[in-house]
């Protein structure tokens, strides 16, 4: 897997750092996606150009020239030129306007773009693709971007990717930077508010915006903006967490999946019962095959940090949270909020571990047949709703539903998620499928 391969760029000019206007131009431009130099700003000829897009564009799309108008990149004399190159001058030459990623912005926005990189976000794309479920979805909700692909365009895509993209018809969603200072206007305040994570952040899987929005922090976010309290009152947002100084590396400790390992051995100190949880929970993402030996799959893991496999990667990123509590709370209170978190991903992944172990029991008594696409006669929770019968989506909803609101909930101090929506929904997932797994027992019993 090639995620984090950047390509070489020249390095930008000091023009560009002193907020000069840069042009990208034909000869700077590499290999069709990522434009690659910025020229100087006192050519006669790139003003000229600047001018020119602005003036027609005002007219064939006055909503993107007032959105930029009023971004810094305009008062600071970044034209349209600046991102899309200058070789598009008409409505004849259209296809000559440069592709924009954030290897663009890195020109000018160097440190920004490196956290970026190394940041989880960075991985959104790769992480999407590696799941088997993308294979049986239409090309839209995927490469088109309406569905998975909408949230997960974010991460970077190389050269190669981009290519295929545009030949199969996607020609669009490259940037990754413009996901929470969206274009044209690309604004700080906009990118700091908490808004600028809901779209992706929401819903099914990771109803973090729900839960933050109407959690005591989120509440006291509404409140001072409305001037209910005042501007000095202590509110956090995502951002205060998750980009503390404004780094754009977003990491957890525990991670979307929350499965942690210290290489192929349990996290220390962790009880002999979680890790035998943990490692059927293992088997059934098909990181383990049911025997308990690494799979391909690992590989894929490892590459897009899918799951936490270093305990010292994992304290690093707990001791960086815990200072951002402490900010506003004494250390006692936030490592004894977030163990509270830790314990409910034990408390989960017993109940979950347990139905996994019954979908699995069938399988391995020729109950349920191995399906053609499964590696192993054994329930593959990246099957999503893919998966072949009744028993298995119910399975999935308790993973990727129920086990991810109930410990969320938790980190995220909401209380109705954590039950309601939560453990609680993962008992009633259980029962179900002590349930069905009975009645198909005995269906099969009888066909004998
Ligand atoms: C004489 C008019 C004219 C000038 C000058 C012009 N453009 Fe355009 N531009 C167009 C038209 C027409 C389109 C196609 C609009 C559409 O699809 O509705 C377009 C489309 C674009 C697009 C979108 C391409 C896409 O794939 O959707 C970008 C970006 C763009 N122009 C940037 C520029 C830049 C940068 C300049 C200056 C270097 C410039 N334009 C100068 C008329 C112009
Ligand atoms: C700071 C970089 C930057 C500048 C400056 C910039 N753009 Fe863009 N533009 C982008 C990005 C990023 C995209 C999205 C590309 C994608 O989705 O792959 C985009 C997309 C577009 C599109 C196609 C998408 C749409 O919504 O129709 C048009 C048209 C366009 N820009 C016109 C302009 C014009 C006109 C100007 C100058 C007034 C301008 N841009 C200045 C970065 C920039
Ligand atoms: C040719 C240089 C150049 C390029 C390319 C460029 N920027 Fe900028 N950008 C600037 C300058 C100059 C400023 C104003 C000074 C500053 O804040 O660094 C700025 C400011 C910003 C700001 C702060 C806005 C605010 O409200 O203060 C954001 C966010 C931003 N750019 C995002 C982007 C993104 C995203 C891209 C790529 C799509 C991009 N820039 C491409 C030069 C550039
Ligand atoms: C365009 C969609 C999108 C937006 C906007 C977005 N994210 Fe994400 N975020 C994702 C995706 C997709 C992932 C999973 C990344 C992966 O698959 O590697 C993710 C992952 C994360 C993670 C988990 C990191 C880990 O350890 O696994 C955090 C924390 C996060 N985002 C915070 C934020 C914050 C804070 C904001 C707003 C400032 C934000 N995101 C805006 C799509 C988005
Ligand atoms: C997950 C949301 C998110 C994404 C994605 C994102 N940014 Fe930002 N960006 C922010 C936030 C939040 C701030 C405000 C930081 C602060 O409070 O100082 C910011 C601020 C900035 C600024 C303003 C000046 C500064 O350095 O703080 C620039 C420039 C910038 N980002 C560039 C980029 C570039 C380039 C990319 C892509 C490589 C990118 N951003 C992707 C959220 C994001
Ligand atoms: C008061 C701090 C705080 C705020 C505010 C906050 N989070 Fe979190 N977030 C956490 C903690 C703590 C974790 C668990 C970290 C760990 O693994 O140690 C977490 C975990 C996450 C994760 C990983 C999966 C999960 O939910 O456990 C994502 C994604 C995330 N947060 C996104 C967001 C978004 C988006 C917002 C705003 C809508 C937000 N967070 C608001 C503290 C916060
Ligand atoms: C509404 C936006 C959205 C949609 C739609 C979406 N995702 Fe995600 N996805 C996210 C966010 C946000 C995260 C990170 C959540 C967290 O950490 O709690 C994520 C996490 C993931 C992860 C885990 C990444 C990791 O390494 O931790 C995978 C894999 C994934 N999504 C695949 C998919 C697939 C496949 C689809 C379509 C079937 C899909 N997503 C649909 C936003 C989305
Ligand atoms: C910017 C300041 C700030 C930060 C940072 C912050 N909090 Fe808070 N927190 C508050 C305020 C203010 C309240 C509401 C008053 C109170 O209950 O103390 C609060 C309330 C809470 C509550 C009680 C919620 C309830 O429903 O009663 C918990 C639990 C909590 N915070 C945990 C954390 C944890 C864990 C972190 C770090 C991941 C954190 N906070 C980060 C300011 C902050």
């Amino acid at each position: 897997m090639q995620l984090t391969r950047l390509r070489t760029l020249v390095p930008f000019t000091l023009a560009v750092c002193l907020g000069t206007t840069a042009v990208l131009t034909g000869e700077n431009r590499e290999a069709g996606a990522d434009p690659v130099a910025a020229a100087d700003a006192t050519d006669p000829v790139a003003q000229d150009a600047a001018q020119t897009c602005v003036e027609c564009h005002t007219e064939r799309t006055p909503g993107i020239v007032a959105d930029w108008e009023v971004s810094a990149h305009a008062a600071e004399g970044i034209g349209c030129d600046s991102c899309h190159g200058d070789e598009h001058t008409s409505a004849d030459d259209v296809d000559e306007v440069f592709t924009v990623t954030a290897a663009t912005c890195k020109l000018c926005h160097e440190q920004r773009y490196e956290e970026f990189a190394r940041s989880k976000h960075a991985f959104a794309w790769a992480a999407m693709k590696a799941m088997p479920t993308t294979h049986f979805k239409p090309m839209e909700l995927i490469d088109g971007m309406k569905g998975c692909g909408g949230c997960h365009k974010l991460g970077l895509k190389d050269g190669e990717e981009i290519a295929r993209l545009k030949a199969e018809g996607s020609g669009y969603g490259f940037a990754s930077c413009d996901a929470c200072h969206t274009r044209h206007s690309f604004s700080i305040a906009e990118a700091r508010e908490p808004e600028a994570c809901a779209t992706c952040h929401m819903g099914f899987d990771h109803p973090q915006w729900e839960m933050y929005s109407t959690s005591k922090h989120g509440i006291r976010h509404t409140l001072k903006r409305q001037g209910v309290l005042p501007a000095s009152a202590q509110a956090p947002t995502c951002q205060t967490c998750h980009m503390p100084d404004g780094n754009h590396d977003v990491h957890t400790a525990w991670g979307f999946l929350a499965v942690r390992t210290d290489g192929l051995a349990p996290y220390p100190g962790e009880s002999d019962e979680w890790w035998a949880d943990r490692v059927t929970i293992l088997q059934a993402l098909g990181v383990l095959d049911p025997e308990g030996q690494p799979t391909a799959r690992l590989d894929v893991v490892q590459g897009a940090q899918v799951a936490r496999l270093s305990a010292a990667e994992f304290d690093a990123e707990r001791e960086k949270m815990v200072g951002v509590c402490t900010d506003c709370h004494s250390q006692q209170y936030a490592e004894a909020e977030l163990a509270k978190g830790d314990n409910m991903i034990r408390e989960v992944d017993a109940l979950l571990a347990k139905a996994i172990r019954i979908v699995a029991g069938l399988y391995a008594d020729g109950i349920l047949e191995k399906p053609e696409e499964y590696a192993y006669a054994f329930p593959d929770l990246l099957a999503f709703h893919d998966s072949p019968t009744p028993i298995e989506n119910r399975l999935f909803l308790m993973h990727l539903k129920h086990r991810m609101r109930a410990f969320q909930g938790a980190f995220h101090n909401n209380p109705d998620y954590a039950l309601w929506y939560g453990w609680n929904e993962m008992q009633l997932d259980l029962t179900e499928i002590e349930s069905m797994a009975a009645e198909l027992r005995s269906d099969h019993a009888q066909d004998d």
